[in-house]
C-alpha cells in the first residue's frame, strides 16, 4: 500500500457544496440523543457523522411507557419521536455542535408535509448543521412518520417540499415496511434526494404473558438490532442498484465486518444504532475495524469496496 487507507466518502455528489465525510461510521437517530452527552464518553470527534434525534416543529412527549422491549437478539422501542422541538435545538445543541469537528445531521420529522417544510426552513443558514435526514419513516407514531415512507406519491411530495425548503444536503430515510422498497427510493431520488438511507425499524410487538397484556405501552413499536440485518442487507443491496444516489446502510450493524457487508452490498457509509446502546465505544472499534481490513487486503480508497458484491 502507498499510504495510509483513504475512508473519505462523498454523500452528496449532486448538491453544490457536497457532504464529504471523513470516515463512512455515523451514529444512527434516536441512540444519542444530541450527541452532547455521549461525547462525554466516546470520542466522537473522529466518527464520520451523527445524527441527532428526530426533531418535529415543536417539542413531542412521546409515547406511553414501557417503550423498550428486549427481543432474541433485537430491541423495540415505541418512543414515538420524544423531541425538544427544532426552536431549542436551534438554540441549545447547534451552537455547541458549532464547535465540533464531526458533522451533524439532523433527523427531520413531521406529520404534515408543512410541518416537515418548516422544520427545514428553521434550520437554514444554522451553524454547526451540515445536513438533514428525512424521518418518513418512524412507525411509532399516529400521524406522519411512517405514512409518507409508505406512499411513492406521498414521499416524494415530502421530500420535494423539503428540497425547496432547505440548501442542506438531503438523506431520505426509508421504512422497511413496505412491499417495494425499490419503488420509494426511485419515487425520493427523483424529488430531489442527495442521498438515501436505509432502514428505520421493523413494525413489531411483544406480549407478557404472565400480564396477558402487550409489553409495549403503545402496543406496537419498532424492532431493531442484530434481528434486522440480513433484511436491512438485502434492502441496502436492492435500493443501491436502482438508484444513482449515495446510499446509507442500518440496520443491526454490530461490528467492522457487518459494516463492509453492507458497504460491498452498495452502502456509500453507514449507521450504527442499537449496538451503541451497549458498547458505546463500537462506532470506533467499527471504523478501526474497515482500517485494518482494508491494510490488510491493500485497498487504498474505501471507494473501491462499495458494491462490489454486486458484480
Ligand atoms: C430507541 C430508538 C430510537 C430511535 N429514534 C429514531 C428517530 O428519532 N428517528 C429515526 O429516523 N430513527 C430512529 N430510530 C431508528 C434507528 O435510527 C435505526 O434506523 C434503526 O434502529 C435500525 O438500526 P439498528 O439496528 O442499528 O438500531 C430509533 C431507534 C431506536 C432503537
Amino acid at each position: 500500500m502507498k499510504g495510509l487507507p483513504n475512508l473519505c466518502v462523498q454523500l452528496a455528489p449532486q448538491h453544490p457544496n457536497g457532504l464529504t465525510l471523513s470516515n463512512p461510521v455515523i451514529i444512527a437517530s434516536g441512540i444519542a440523543g444530541y450527541g452532547i452527552d455521549y461525547g462525554k464518553i466516546a470520542d466522537i470527534q473522529k466518527l464520520g457523522a451523527i445524527i441527532c434525534k428526530g426533531t418535529t416543529l415543536v417539542p413531542k412527549e412521546g409515547n406511553a411507557q414501557p417503550r423498550l422491549v428486549e427481543t432474541a437478539r433485537g430491541l423495540l422501542n415505541s418512543v414515538g419521536l420524544e423531541n425538544i422541538g427544532v426552536d431549542t435545538l436551534i438554540g441549545e445543541k447547534a451552537p455547541i455542535w458549532a464547535g465540533w469537528q464531526v458533522p451533524v445531521i439532523v433527523n427531520v420529522a413531521g406529520e404534515t408535509i408543512d410541518e416537515y417544510a418548516a422544520v427545514a426552513s428553521k434550520l437554514e443558514g444554522v451553524r454547526g448543521i451540515s445536513g438533514i435526514e428525512l424521518n418518513i419513516s418512524c412507525p411509532n407514531v399516529s400521524a406522519g412518520g411512517m405514512e409518507f415512507g409508505v406512499d411513492p406519491k406521498l414521499a416524494a411530495q415530502v421530500t420535494s417540499a423539503v428540497k425547496a425548503a432547505t440548501t442542506l444536503p438531503l438523506i431520505v430515510k426509508l421504512s422497511p415496511n413496505v412491499s417495494d422498497i425499490k419503488e420509494i427510493a426511485l419515487a425520493v431520488e427523483g424529488a430531489g434526494a442527495d442521498a438515501i438511507s436505509l432502514i428505520n425499524t421493523l413494525k413489531g410487538m411483544a406480549i407478557d404473558i404472565e400480564q396477558r397484556r402487550p409489553c409495549l405501552g403503545n402496543i406496537v413499536g419498532g424492532l431493531s438490532g442484530s434481528a434486522i440485518k440480513p433484511v436491512a442487507l438485502y434492502m441496502v443491496f436492492e435500493v443501491a442498484k436502482a438508484t444513482h444516489v449515495p446510499v446509507i446502510g442500518c440496520g443491526g450493524i454490530a461490528c467492522a465486518e457487518d459494516a463492509l457487508e453492507f458497504i460491498m452490498a452498495g452502502a456509500t457509509a453507514i449507521q450504527i444504532g442499537t449496538a451503541i446502546l451497549t458498547n458505546p465505544q463500537l462506532g470506533l472499534d467499527v471504523l478501526e475495524g474497515i482500517d485494518r481490513f482494508m491494510r490488510r487486503h491493500d485497498i487504498q480508497n474505501l471507494t473501491e469496496l462499495i458494491g462490489v458484491a454486486r458484480a
